[in-house]
């Protein structure tokens, strides 16, 4: 099968968050079991890009309102990320540095998708599956069936796959005039609320849309930030595939990025040389237990509640915990972290930043990893430390309850609660200090952990079995 993915973000071209990763990896395994699956996505002017060597392998011009803009696609030249990646730049609006938050980003976005269509259109191409990711490639399924542009290409099967229901990338009517000419009869299906909603209306008209767990899905239509009765009504055409985690990249035997490489026989030593190196360099204990937090500092993770409950588990078990942060996101959560810092610098430590490498030095250097997630559509992390026989803490939401089980319930191997509340966030850690002491079990624990398998092997065969059934003319 000739598959497409469109992403802003790809794991190691450019990453904010976990879409990157799943983009990063699907394709490759997808490439591995004989299907030629491509990423699409914009050009950023980035480290991967600066770095590496592409061919241009396509020039058009189109249109966004009265602005003719003209936009090259760029393929890499080696297929080296294990799949062929496609670069669509346009000088002057899709060149820059960051993946978000321009003023321009609808413009951006709208460009992106309407130069893909342009450029498989004009070059003929057939691709037997078109897989938009997130309502930066939320247009396409629309304009691919209802504008009259592309009509040799209107019967394409479509997925969309929502890794953030939050986020719908919203704008006015008063940009309509962005898209390619459309069939009026059909703009309703643009709409949302009075206004142009691409999540929305790739979730009407995708082929089929998926949620990245299966609670996910069912959450949406409780949560999602207006879109409830939309999910509640298109139900039956959703489908949830929980994501798989590269275990190349990921791989505590292999890693690269981490102090003592190890497997599951040799888990306690491996991890005790990792912790070690990891308070060394943050001023910790390495004797008490290592309780760490990855991630964005946003409401959606539950940061905000953070330094509180870390200060009040502090003054509870006063010496005999640690805690370690890797973030970045809102200014208030990283000054009140800041100040807890100052506040118990013996016992806590922060970085404010993103940094992949110290990531993976963390996974393998944790004793347990936090997540105090309110809305968790997948989370990696939680997965990511399972490898590396890091215990996750983790609130019952989303993919997080689809993917830890309580160590208290059978089979189990992680730490569940059910409020996202300084409350239950401390009785959360009280259990983890009470298991810490009990050494035997912590290691058997260990062991189940990393003996999970949430490769790609099991959800990439869904995908599969999802195009299958959108597409019957191919195998
Ligand atoms: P989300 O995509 O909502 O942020 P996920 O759990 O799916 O959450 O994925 C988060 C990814 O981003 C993981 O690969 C995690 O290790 C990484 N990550 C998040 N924050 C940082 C950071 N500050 N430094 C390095 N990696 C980070
Ligand atoms: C989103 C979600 C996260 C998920 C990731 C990859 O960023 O917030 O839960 O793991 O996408 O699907």
């Amino acid at each position: 099968m000739r598959i497409f993915h469109l992403s802003a973000e790809c794991y190691p071209v450019a990453k904010v968050g976990g879409l990157a990763d799943v983009v990063g990896a699907l394709p490759k395994y997808q490439t591995l079991a004989g299907h030629n699956a491509a990423v699409v996505m914009p050009f950023y002017d980035r480290k991967f890009t600066r770095e590496n060597e592409f061919d241009t392998v396509f020039q058009g011009a189109t249109l966004l309102g009265t602005r003719r803009l003209y936009f090259e696609i760029l393929k890499e030249k080696t297929n080296k990320l294990g799949f062929e990646l496609y670069l669509v730049k346009i000088p002057g609006l899709i060149d820059r540095e960051n993946i978000y938050s321009y003023p321009d980003e609808t413009e951006q976005f709208i460009a992106f998708q309407i130069s893909f269509l342009d450029w498989i259109s004009y070059s003929q191409q057939s691709p037997d599956i078109i897989h938009c990711h997130d309502h930066h490639s939320g247009l396409v399924p629309f304009l691919l069936q209802y504008s009259k542009l592309y009509t040799r290409l209107a019967k394409t099967p479509t997925v969309f796959t929502i890794h953030n229901g939050q986020y719908h990338g919203a704008f006015g009517w008063d940009k309509v005039g962005y898209l390619p000419e459309i069939d009026l009869t059909k703009a309703g299906l643009l709409d949302w609320s009075g206004g142009i909603n691409p999540l929305a209306s790739a979730v009407r008209c995708a082929s089929k849309y998926t949620t990245v767990s299966p609670s996910y899905l069912e959450e949406l239509t409780v949560n999602s930030n207006g879109l409830e009765f939309l999910f509640f009504i298109e139900r039956a055409k959703g489908v949830g595939i929980i994501n798989g985690i590269d275990t190349e990249v990921w791989n505590p035997a292999t890693d690269p990025m981490i102090i003592e490489k190890f497997n599951a026989a040799k888990v306690a030593a491996g991890k005790q040389k990792n912790k070690e190196a990891l308070c060394a360099r943050f001023n910790l204990d390495p004797a008490k237990p290592l309780i760490t937090f990855i991630g964005r500092l946003v409401v959606e993770k539950g940061a905000d509640l953070l330094a509180e409950a870390l200060e009040t588990s502090l003054a509870d078990f006063a010496g005999k915990v640690n805690f370690l942060i890797l973030g970045a996101g809102e200014p208030q959560m990283e000054m009140d972290l800041q100040e807890l810092k100052e506040k118990f610098p013996a016992d806590t430590n922060v970085y404010i930043g993103y940094n992949e490498e110290l990531a993976h030095l963390f996974y393998a250097g944790s004793d347990f990893l936090l997540m105090p997630s309110r809305v968790e559509p997948c989370g990696l992390n939680q997965l990511y430390s399972l490898r590396y026989g890091t215990m996750p803490m983790v609130r019952s939401t989303g993919g997080l309850k689809d993917t830890v089980i309580d160590f208290g319930d059978a089979n189990g191997y992680g730490i569940r609660y059910n409020n996202t509340s300084v409350e239950d966030i401390c009785y959360a850690i009280s259990r983890a200090i009470v298991l810490f002491d009990d050494d035997k079990q912590l290691q058997t624990l260990r062991k189940r952990m990393m003996a999970l398998d949430f490769s790609w092997d099991v959800s990439a065969k869904q995908y599969m079995e999802l195009y299958h059934s959108l597409n019957t003319t191919t195998v």
